[in-house]
This record gives C-alpha cells, structure tokens and sequence, in this order.
C-alpha cells in the first residue's frame, strides 16, 4: 500500500509527534511503499523566521533519519521542491467547498492563537494537505487524532474530483494509533503537546536527560496520591501512564500495580529514567547525522528525484481530466 505523511519543519518534534506519527511511519515502512515529507508550505502559514528555515528543514529530516526512517525503504523529502503541491492545490481549491474550510477546528484554533495573522494560506492550508496526499495516490495516512478532520476533507476532496472529472485519485484513509493518538501537555493536561507551546510544556525527542527530568519532576499532576488511569478525574496522571507505557514497552495496568503503594515523585523519578532510556538511542543518532550533513543532503535530493516522478504522473492526469492541456 501507498503511505504518505508529514510534518512541519518549524518548532522542535516531540514525544506527542513521535508517538502519535513517526512511530506509526516506521512501523509500516517494512511492508508497504512509504514517503514522508517535510511540509515547509504548511510551516509559511504561522509566524516563523526566513533565516532560519532552511537548517529546520534540515534538522526534521534528521530526526526522521534517528527515529528510524530507513532512507533505503521509504522516500524523504521536501515538499517546496516538488512544485505539483503548489500546481495541485490551486486546482484542488476549485472543488473545495468553502464551509468545510471554516470549519476546520485547526483553522480556528490557529486563528485564535496567532489574531494578527489570520492570512488566507491558514483557511487553505487543509487544500495543500490533500494536494500532498492525493498527488501520490496514497491510501494510508498516518496521523495523530488531530489531523483527522483534515483527512477526512481529503476524502471528500478526492471524491468531488472523482465525480466531476472521472476516477483520478484513490480514496485515502488516516490511520490513527490507538495508544498515542492524543499525547497531552506537560504543563496542561486538557490540551494537546504542541510544538508551538512553551519548552517546559514538551519533551522533545533530543532533549538532554537533565531537561527530561526537569520537564517531568515539573509536569502537572492531580489531586489525590494514586497512581491510577483515570481520564476524567487524573488527566495528568493518565497522560504520563500513557507516555511511560508506550516509551517502556509496559501495559498501564503493569505500570498501576508496580506503583500501587508509591507515591507521585517516586512514580516521575522512575518514568524520567524510563524516558531518558527511550530517547537515548536517538539522540546518540542525531550526534552521528550531524556529522554527516552531505549524506542527509543526499537523501533529501533523491526524494526529491522519487517523489517528483510519482507527482509529475498523477499531475499529466489531473490536467488532461481537467481540461487543460
Ligand atoms: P505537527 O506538530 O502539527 O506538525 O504534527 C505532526 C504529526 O504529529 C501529525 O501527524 C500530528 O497529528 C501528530 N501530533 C502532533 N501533536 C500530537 C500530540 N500531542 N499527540 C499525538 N500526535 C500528535
Ligand atoms: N497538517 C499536518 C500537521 O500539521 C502535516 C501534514 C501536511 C500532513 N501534509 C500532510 C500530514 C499530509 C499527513 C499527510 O500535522
């Protein structure tokens, strides 16, 4: 099957990114045909410095390579250098119904976080998304939760075009981890981990072993003293169950009883050593592609070269469906 995700280049990726994409990717890149992109059009939407974007893009596709995405199996690379994105979503914007763009809760949480930059790439931005997806004929999506809506417009995207122009592109579906699909905040567990929140907030996937303790003797707990999954009354409880078992490999129910008589700063003493096991392997892996700048170079150009091919086919259909020549 045909596997297609990506992520922005702007803001450090973190455990909620890790556990609710990136594992996903690297799971599925064994048996199937996967490209993972670097959407820097996607980043342009939200406030971010020009000067620094270039070494973003390059340090995401590092953390693809040390999360392990095996360059020799699936595709890498970034989406502004293939310009059927660009080509695809002006033409996909032509079948897009207005109201479902207002709709978008991201458009409306965005809209709300950044007031002095509501431009019009935001309320597009789901339009671009589906270009990435469609353009190579991608059937599975992985995604955490909150990209689902922007798959489903994909779908019915996909669907219109479909209807009004002939069978064109396949019908994609997101494919969402059960476990960590929703990663919460360290600082406030009603909201989701979100790279556009304050450090302390995260766990990054390269943070240092000191700032890993530190972020985790902080994280906001809740009242009472037991170590108990419980969504509605222990949210901040829950959410670090949640991050020590999908990190240590431990079902919350082991993780409950080894914690049964212990209290809340024993509990994060032992997860903050579970997270630093779990992270070390990739930062020790960042060290050795940082050296290696011409290599990860390399890579991305021949995504590049792969990616280009695949779009280029499905964008000479698009245009003979759509009547232009
Ligand atoms: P973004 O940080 O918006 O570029 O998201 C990249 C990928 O990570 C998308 O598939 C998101 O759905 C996923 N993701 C982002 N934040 C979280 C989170 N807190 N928990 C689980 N998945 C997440
Ligand atoms: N919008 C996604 C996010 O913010 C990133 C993204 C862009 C994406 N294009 C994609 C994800 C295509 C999956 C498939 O997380």
């Amino acid at each position: 099957m045909r596997v297609f995700s990506g992520i922005q280049p702007t803001g450090a990726i973190h455990i909620g990114n890790y556990l609710g994409a990136i594992r996903q990717w690297i799971e599925l890149q064994d048996k199937n045909e996967c490209i993972f992109c670097i959407v820097d059009l996607h980043a342009l939407t939200s406030p971010y410095d020009p000067a620094k974007l270039e070494n973003s893009i390059l340090e995401k596709a590092i953390v693809y390579l040390a999360a392990g995405v095996n360059p020799e199996k699936s595709v890498i690379f970034i989406q502004s250098q293939v310009k059927e994105h660009t080509e695809l979503t002006w033409l996909l914007n032509t079948v897009t119904p207005l109201g479902d763009l207002g709709r978008m809760t991201q458009f409306k949480e965005k809209s709300k976080k950044f007031k002095e930059n509501v431009n019009a790439g935001l309320l597009n931005y789901p339009v671009l998304m589906a270009a990435d997806i469609l353009l190579y004929q991608t059937e599975i999506v992985p995604v955490g939760e909150d990209q689902k809506q922007h798959v489903e417009l994909a779908r019915t995207i996909a669907r219109k075009f479909n209807q009004k122009f002939g069978e064109t592109f396949k019908i994609p579906e997101a494919k969402i981890s059960e476990t960590g699909k929703r990663i919460m905040s360290l600082s406030y567990p009603a909201k989701k981990m979100s790279k556009t929140d304050p450090s302390e907030s995260r766990i990054d996937i390269f943070d240092s072993p000191e700032k890993i303790k530190e972020k985790i003797m902080r994280a906001v707990t809740d009242t009472g003293k037991s170590i108990k999954y419980d969504l509605k009354k222990k949210p901040g409880i829950s959410n670090l169950l949640t991050i020590y078992s999908l990190l240590a490999n431990k079902t919350i129910e082991e993780l409950e009883k080894k914690f049964e008589k212990k209290g809340y700063a024993e509990f994060k003493k032992t997860l903050a050593n579970a997270v630093i096991d779990a992270l070390d392997p990739f930062r020790k892996k960042q060290q050795e592609f940082l050296s290696r700048d011409v290599y990860v170079k390399t890579i991305l150009e021949q995504g590049k070269k792969r990616a280009q091919l695949i779009a280029g086919s499905t964008m000479a259909d698009v245009r003979k469906k759509m009547g232009l020549s």
